[in-house]
């Protein structure tokens, strides 16, 4: 299970010589057991700020977020993260990347590489799993990543621009196969993206933020089903209300 609820979270970064950033203001929202949520915001809003406060990576100067009501204190495999990129150890190879976390769980070797096969099966990187970050396209890095929290079953997954540094042809086809595996695997997404567009296809709410000092704008609902065209007028007219949004958080700063 990962519900994970947010309650006015702020954060305020202070610098030695006394000057300080709002990155965050009373930002709350839940997030239900399995739902697929996208962070969209003007850059420098928060979200990775608040990704990394659910990741337990970074702390907050106020409010609470809890997962199964129970507050984030730290990091914990329950809630594992997937970077923009470069997050794979370069000196490890597919397979040995994937079982670093469960390694750490003090799982046995012989085990934890059979489990992590059945994830990197599951990406679809079975024919690499011997090898090093520098052999893979950028997409089979990710795809690497996302294996790799996934062994940890983790109940949220927390991603950060994912696809941000992939061809638009890749970032597609790893959206589907996201969704692939979300249908299969019970977990929670909270997915940040500065495109709209993945988010439309990804998401059943889209949360909006504001420019700094990040606060949620607007909630959207995307009650379309999935697998959805990523042209047909709904979507459109869903992409259309999400850019007017933002453009208006261009003039509001
Ligand atoms: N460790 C830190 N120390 C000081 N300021 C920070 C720190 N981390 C983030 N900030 C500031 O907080 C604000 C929000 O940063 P954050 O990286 O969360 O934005 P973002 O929404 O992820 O932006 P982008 O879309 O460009 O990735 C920025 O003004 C940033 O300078
Ligand atoms: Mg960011």
């Amino acid at each position: 299970m990962g519900r994970v609820s947010i309650k006015n979270v702020s954060r305020i970064f202070k610098k030695e010589d006394k000057s300080s950033t709002e990155a965050l203001k009373n930002v709350s929202f839940d997030v239900g057991d399995g739902e697929f949520v996208c962070l969209l915001g003007p850059s420098g809003c928060g979200k990775t700020t608040l990704l990394r406060i659910i990741a337990g990576l970074e702390t907050l100067t106020s409010g609470d977020i809890t997962l199964n009501g129970v507050s984030i204190t730290g990091p914990d495999p329950k809630r594992g993260m997937v970077f923009q990129q470069y997050s794979l150890f370069p000196w490890r190879t597919v397979i040995d990347n994937v079982t670093f976390g469960l390694e750490m769980q003090g799982i046995d070797k012989a085990e934890s590489r059979k489990h992590a096969e059945k994830y990197i099966e599951l990406v679809g990187l079975k024919q690499f799993k011997n090898s090093y970050p520098y052999e893979l396209s950028g997409g089979m890095q990710q795809r690497a990543a996302i294996a790799r929290a996934l062994a940890n079953e983790p109940e949220v997954l927390l991603m950060d621009e994912p696809f941000g540094a992939l061809d638009a042809q890749t970032r597609n086809i790893l959206q589907d196969e996201l969704l692939r595996i979300w249908e299969q695997r019970h977990v929670t997404f909270i997915f940040v993206t500065h495109s709209v567009d993945e988010a439309v296809v990804l998401s059943d709410r889209i949360v909006v933020m504001t420019a700094r000092p990040g606060r949620i704008k607007e909630i959207v609902e995307v009650d379309l089903p999935r697998p959805r065209s990523r042209t047909s007028p709904e979507v459109n007219r869903l992409r259309d209300r999400v850019l007017k949004l933002l453009e208006e958080e261009r003039f509001h700063r």
